[in-house]
């Protein structure tokens, strides 16, 4: 059977199941299976299909039919310009979260060969800690979750793109109380960004079966879907230095309520920004400047 026969076919299978994009799916397993780019499975379409490449193919649209991610599946997402490792363990990275890297990346773009200092809630894959290392070349960077699975991960990528020197892996709860005896932690962080889990409880069973696979961790933001937001926000609040910036990820409909948990906490110029479809997904935020009647 040729290339172009077997895409036709497991296209076809993908489509019945409800996948979507079920041609370019089809089109990405193929380029997979036989170590090429996208655009040269199209001039291959003539091509026999070996044993051995034809069961490679039919195995993984098997495991595409379960609805398992294509990342997943790949075992690589690209973000950005680069690639990192994905799996089970972490939320596979997302281009709403380009641009809010993007939008980190910009807010300090003047100081981008000082030492900043920078934290990045909730790391999962490690994407964000791993394009902000890379963009700022003299930043450090301490990239926090709950889940070790997920760090594991993050500190494979981040020393695969070139980075693990300058991203601190550790496990950090969002809600923790604060430790130690001093009332007020130091304030340390030039930038903190964080992409928390965001989507209300109760949504979480309407989701796509492929976003079902990701580790609920990584998606429940409670009740009103806030929690986390709420509770970044706060540590952001005690860790950015005056002037410092936060840059987050939230859901549809949740700029009002985050723009208020900003005001709310000592944040000034926050800024709405929109996602690729137009709707708002980032907050920047200014954390606001010493008080000078304050010691
Ligand atoms: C939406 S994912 C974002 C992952 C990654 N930053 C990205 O943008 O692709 C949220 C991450 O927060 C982590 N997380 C969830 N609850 C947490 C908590 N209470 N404390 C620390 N990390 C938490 C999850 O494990 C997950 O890796």
């Amino acid at each position: 059977m040729t290339v172009g026969e077997r895409l036709q076919g497991g296209a076809a299978k993908l489509r019945r199941r409800g996948v979507p994009e079920a041609q370019a799916n089809a089109d990405i397993l193929m380029a997979h299976v036989l170590g090429v780019g996208r655009n040269e499975v199209f001039l291959r379409r003539g091509d026999e299909l070996s044993a051995r490449e034809a069961s490679a193919f039919s195995r993984l649209l098997r495991r595409r039919l379960l609805r398992i991610p294509m990342a997943h599946i790949l075992g690589v997402q690209a973000f950005l310009d680069f690639e990192v490792a994905a799996g089970p363990q972490a939320l596979v990275p997302r281009p709403e979260t380009e641009e809010l890297a993007a939008a980190a990346m910009d807010a300090l773009r003047r100081r981008w060969q000082e030492p900043l200092r920078i934290w990045d809630l909730g790391t999962g894959t490690g994407c964000l800690a791993v394009a902000l290392a890379r963009f700022f070349p003299k930043a450090r960077i301490l990239a926090t979750d709950k889940s070790p699975a997920a760090l594991r991960l993050a500190r494979r990528n981040a020393r695969a793109n070139g980075v693990g020197e300058r991203v601190h892996l550790r496990r950090d709860d969002f809600f923790a109380p604060r430790r130690g005896r001093r009332s007020r932690p130091r304030a340390w962080a030039d930038l903190a960004v964080s992409n928390p889990p965001y989507i209300p409880s109760r949504s979480l069973p309407s989701l796509m079966p492929e976003v079902l696979r990701e580790p609920r961790l990584a998606l429940d933001g409670g009740k009103t879907g806030l929690d986390a937001l709420a509770a970044v926000i706060e540590r952001g609040a005690q860790a950015l230095k005056p002037e410092g910036v936060l840059a987050l990820e939230f859901g549809r409909g949740q700029a009002r309520r985050v723009s208020a948990l900003l005001a709310r906490r000592d944040f000034e110029s926050v800024r709405i920004l929109k996602d690729a479809q137009g709707l708002d997904r980032i907050a920047l935020a200014v954390k606001v400047g010493r008080n000078p009647l304050e010691s």
